[in-house]
């Protein structure tokens, strides 16, 4: 069994390639070619956390087993511990053994930096010039490297009502690839981030709208990552009265677990028949995708199992062709 840490998946696997195997995973996911139960959550209230077992099983033509146990302990960065602590573990679907455990903290990192990155890259314009990121946390950087792989931006905004972490992350950041190729702001105000944006995504811990839907112009795009449970939402409801496309990861999580849309469905401000579809419904050209330079799309992402074991699959095919990785019998 293969053990694969952080800087092994950095150095052999990319954003690029990232970005397609999910276009791949979530194409799989809508056309039923994969079992993904809804994630079971363990809140661990006595610590301030909570556990989520993410399991999948993706048939042909991948055939991969896996599970991604993934942690949310909101106190973990003031001890110096990433807020979101994870590992993925592969099963051979063929007899059940464990071939793989990875770190699953940068797997998702990078899977959910490459849903975005799919998305945009499916949906946003082709000549976007400025992204804005809200929120400055750990899942924010490969943001930011998906939006550049997908899009040739000029500019990245970074907002995060915690100033000191949006220029501390571009102090971080700035001089490595790929962000070294784009100009990174630290923003003052949600108005100044999105205006004239063409790609914004939020990735934030909020439980309340992070801008206002007016500020935002036509032909922008959307991604919004950071709520995953019915009382966060950082989507404005507004939005949905001006955008022309909504996509889901998956319609069934989705309405399940996040407030972006359990909120504005029960309010009226949205409609279920104004959601287009999924991603990967979109991937396999079963649903239009932009239609008009000024139309404004959103792509609203809760995280799939399916994801997790796609990428991970991928990656341990690379790990095992570079002949890296620690090899262990357990
Ligand atoms: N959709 C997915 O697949 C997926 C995957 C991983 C993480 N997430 C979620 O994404 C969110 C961010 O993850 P993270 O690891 O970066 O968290 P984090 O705690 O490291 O960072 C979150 C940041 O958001 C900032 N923030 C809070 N309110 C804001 C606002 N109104 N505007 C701008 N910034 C704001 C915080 O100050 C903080 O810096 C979490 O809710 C996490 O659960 C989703």
């Amino acid at each position: 069994m293969l053990l694969i840490s952080g800087e092994i998946i950095k150095e052999v696997y990319t954003m690029k390639e990232a970005v397609e195997a999910t276009k791949k995973a979530f194409q799989l996911f809508s056309e039923g070619s994969t079992d993904v139960p809804l994630r079971t959550h363990l809140a661990i209230q006595k610590h301030n956390g909570r556990v989520l077992f993410m399991p999948a099983y993706v048939k042909d033509p991948l055939d991969a087993v896996g599970i991604k146990i993934v942690s949310v302990y909101f106190d973990n960065p003031s001890k110096g511990l990433p807020a979101i602590p994870s590992v993925v573990t592969l099963m051979d679907a063929t007899t059940g053994m464990p071939k793989a455990i990875l770190n699953g903290t940068v797997l998702t990192q990078i899977r959910t930096g490459a849903a975005s990155g799919a998305a945009t890259d499916l949906l946003a314009r082709k000549d976007a010039q400025i992204g804005a990121i809200f929120g400055a946390g750990g899942q924010a950087p490969s943001q930011i490297e998906a939006m550049i792989t997908v899009r040739p931006l000029k500019e990245v905004r970074i907002f995060d009502p915690i100033r000191e972490r949006a220029t501390n992350l571009i102090e971080k950041i700035k001089a490595n690839t790929p962000f070294n190729k784009v100009k990174l702001t630290a923003t003052n105000t949600p108005e100044e981030t999105v205006n004239g944006a063409d790609i914004i995504t939020t990735v934030t811990t909020a439980r309340g709208p992070v801008f206002n839907a007016k500020d935002i112009k036509k032909g922008a795009h959307i991604n919004a990552v950071g709520s995953y449970t019915p009382d966060m939402q950082e989507l404005d409801p507004l939005i949905f009265g001006k955008c022309g496309k909504l996509f889901l990861d998956s319609r069934e999580a989705v309405l399940e677990e996040s407030g972006d849309l359990i909120k504005p469905l029960k309010e009226g401000l949205l409609l279920e028949d104004q959601i287009s579809g999924e991603l990967g419904e979109l991937v396999a050209g079963k649903k239009v995708g932009r239609e008009s330079e000024d139309e404004i799309t959103i792509f609203k992402t809760v995280g799939l199992a399916v994801q997790d074991v796609v990428v991970a699959e991928d990656i341990y095919k690379k790990v095992t062709h570079a002949g890296v990785g620690l090899s262990v019998d357990l």
